[in-house]
């Protein structure tokens, strides 16, 4: 018997479990992602699953690219007669939603497992990561691929359907767009693209130039059609198969929204015998980036695929044929980065994981020359600052970013250096400091000849000089160093004058505006001439400059430490001799990096202990102005902390990462304490959360 005292209590706990949303009732591995990569390979193609709180279902909502624009991206299947929904959330009739049993992310794969009555449906986006093959991963094409097995003892009749929109292609709806489909020999493609094009031009994020190719192989009775998006979801939905027609009514993206359809017959599929179709998106321009030359004039850079393929369609042809090998490769390196990664700990290696396709998804590597004549020793990559502003080849995001590619493969470091080290070299950057980028808007590289960059003069001296040490140690290719000492010089020697008093000005962390004399700031500085030192004596055999900056460096430090150091001797400040501030002093890390052992230990457990102290549920403040913390800053100062210091900051980033308040892919600032997010999302700076790794 229930106390009738406890009646009314109950009934309002009843209305609340029918009222509130419950949590998903599939398993998430490792936990729930914010939102789950599903197509992100460049700055362009990036579609993303969001799926905040409890979790949100693949059906139950529709992709998106990383603004959050929609993107038409829909998934059915047949079985027996009877339709299900697996992708995005149609709007059609007679079909019901496949339900979904589970949902996992690894380094290159998001895996969603469905069942549709007697049929279980595996829906794996995957995104390959190809460090040691240029060009594949210049690819800008991502996998999409359907498996199903009969969930019960019988065999069942399965044919699968897919289609993308033209939301693809802009986030301007009323944007004219026109298509073709190309359904010779092995493939079969849907070619869509805007009307009118404006080559090296953002909208929105978006890219005004290009195309979108949604492919499938020519098998399993494939056909496609294009036209309305109901109607030819609602064909597949009443057939099981499209009409190979093509609708030739080119218009608006929103007038009658055009999507482009594929069908393939799987046939009979019993639980022994799976059988799966795979699907190829991507979005092809070219050229890729304008960068600019001697005398201010200009290059067009190509895909480095254009090396091996000819046309669009072959290099679309020969991703398809590689799939399984791509799984392959995909399976081995998700392995290789998780177990690694658990040697700290499982948390560490879940957050590494949902890092991965975001940090490389925000690149592209290219080369130059004209087809025939392609210059494959000329590499070089892009990367774009992506929600903070658009800079190309920002130098203070490749800084917190360097660890993925140090840990993927040295040389993609160098080919983002480079462009930055020849635009200097050609000596149309006035300034003495390193430039802070490439350009406002990618992809557009036109460097900043009247010199008017952001000026962080200090932060990008210090990282130019730091990355070239770091890239030359752990690749032994000496050539960068050398080729470009007179600018390590230079900023060695901009150093040696401006950063032991640091006059007001930005660093990194520029959102929380410019400080004179700020601690974390000069400390870069100081392991940037020590750093100068050893690339002096190890690689420019030249031990009067070594000496004389190891010299410099030592002074610098012994003066740096009573500025630094709080009067009672417990913490960095933010600013020279203001006490009541603080800072996580992420730059002490670039000591851990080079293997410098610069840094005395007593600093390093001062500050560990400090962050022990004053760790707010989702860590530490990237400094005393503000409650924000950063992931992968955390992690980079975690390389100078105590094993425990290092584990809660895991934890606590763990811990806001599988929370459920956020809906965006990765943001890399949120607040300690309530987990909401700033509008830094989809950065490549999480690269850093590979820092552990090196
Ligand atoms: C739904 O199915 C019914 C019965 O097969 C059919 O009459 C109707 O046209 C279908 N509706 C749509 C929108 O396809
Ligand atoms: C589609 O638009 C592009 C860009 O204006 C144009 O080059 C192409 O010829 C058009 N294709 C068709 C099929 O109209
Ligand atoms: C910066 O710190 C130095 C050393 O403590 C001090 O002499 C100088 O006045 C400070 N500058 C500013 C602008 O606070």
């Amino acid at each position: 018997m229930v106390p009738s005292t406890w009646i009314p209590a109950l009934l309002v706990l009843i209305l609340t479990l029918l009222t509130y949303p419950v949590a998903s009732d599939w398993t998430a591995t490792p936990f729930n992602a914010p939102s789950y990569p599903l197509a992100v390979r460049t700055p362009y193609l990036s579609a993303w699953h969001p799926s905040p709180g409890g979790g949100v279902a693949l059906n139950h909502a529709w992709p998106e690219f990383w603004t959050g624009a929609t993107l038409g991206w829909a998934g059915f299947v047949r079985i027996d007669g009877v339709a299900y929904s697996f992708l995005g959330d149609s709007s059609v009739s007679n079909f019901t939603k496949a339900s979904q049993t589970s949902a996992k992310f690894t380094s290159t794969r998001s895996i969603f497992v469905l069942s549709a009555g007697p049929v279980d449906l595996t829906v794996t986006f995957l995104s390959p990561i190809e460090p040691d093959h240029l060009v594949k991963q210049s690819l800008p094409f991502s996998y999409l691929s359907v498996s199903a097995a009969s969930n019960d003892n019988s065999a069942h009749d399965v044919s699968i359907y897919t289609d993308i929109t033209g939301e693809w292609l802009s986030t301007d709806h009323t944007a004219s767009i026109n298509w073709t489909t190309t359904a010779a020999d092995e493939v079969i493609t849907h070619q869509s693209q805007l009307q009118h094009q404006t080559v090296y031009t953002e909208d929105e994020s978006r890219i005004l130039q290009g195309s979108v190719y949604y492919s499938t192989r020519h098998a399993d009775g494939a056909t496609f059609q294009t036209g309305h998006s109901t109607t030819i979801r609602s064909h597949f939905i009443q057939h099981g198969k499209l009409a190979n027609t093509r609708d030739t009514n080119y218009r608006a993206i929103n007038n009658d929204w055009p999507a482009f359809g594929f069908a393939r017959a799987l046939g009979k599929v019993t639980k022994e015998s799976p059988k799966y179709a795979v699907f190829s998106v991507g979005h092809v321009r070219d050229p890729v980036v304008k960068y600019i030359q001697k005398g201010d004039t200009f290059e067009g850079r190509s895909y480095y695929f254009w090396s091996a393929y000819s046309t669009v369609h072959g290099a679309i042809k020969a991703f398809l044929e590689d799939y399984l090998s791509a799984l392959s490769r995909a399976d081995s390196l998700d392995d290789t980065i998780r177990s690694a990664a658990e040697d700290i700990s499982s948390e560490y290696a879940d957050i590494v994981a949902l890092s991965m396709r975001q940090t490389l998804g925000a690149t592209e590597l290219t080369i130059s020359g004209s087809p025939g004549s392609w210059n494959t020793d000329d590499v070089l990559m892009f990367i774009k600052e992506i929600s903070s502003d658009g800079n190309i080849n920002t130098v203070d995001i490749i800084m917190p970013a360097w660890p993925a590619f140090m840990y993927l493969n040295p040389k993609l470091g160098k080919y983002m250096l480079l462009p930055l080290l020849q635009y200097q070299a050609t000596g149309q950057y006035p300034n003495t400091w390193a430039v802070h980028d490439l350009g406002a808007h990618y992809p557009v590289a036109n460097g900043h000849n009247q010199g008017s960059d952001e000026k962080m003069p200090i932060e990008e001296c210090g990282n130019m000089i730091i990355m070239m040490l770091d890239y030359t140690q752990r690749s032994g290719d000496h050539s960068l160093v050398k080729k470009y000492s007179k600018f390590l010089t230079q900023w060695a020697d901009y150093l040696v004058k401006n950063t032991l008093i640091p006059v007001n000005q930005l660093s990194t962390v520029d959102f929380a505006g410019p400080l004179p004399n700020q601690t974390n700031l000069a400390i870069k500085g100081i392991i940037g001439i020590k750093a100068m030192s050893v690339i002096s004596k190890k690689y420019l055999d030249d031990s009067d400059a070594a000496s004389s900056y190891s010299s410099t460096a030592a002074s610098y430090l012994k003066k740096w430490k009573t500025y630094g150091i709080s009067s009672d001797e417990t913490h960095l400040t933010l600013e020279y001799g203001k006490g009541s501030t603080n800072v996580l002093a992420f730059n002490l890390a670039m000591d851990k990096l080079l293997g410098l052992n610069f840094i005395p230990d007593s600093v390093n457990s001062m500050q560990s202990t400090y962050y022990k102290n004053h760790l707010e549920k989702y860590g530490f403040p990237i400094d005393s102005r503000s409650t924000y913390t950063s992931a992968e800053w955390m992690i980079w100062t975690s390389m100078t902390t105590s094993d425990s210091v290092r584990d809660s900051f895991i934890k606590a980033i763990h811990k806001w990462l599988s929370s459920g308040t956020s809906d965006t892919p990765f943001t890399d600032r949120f607040d300690d304490t309530t987990g909401a997010i700033s509008f830094n999302k989809n950065r490549p700076v999480i690269g850093g959360n590979l820092a552990l790794l090196l």
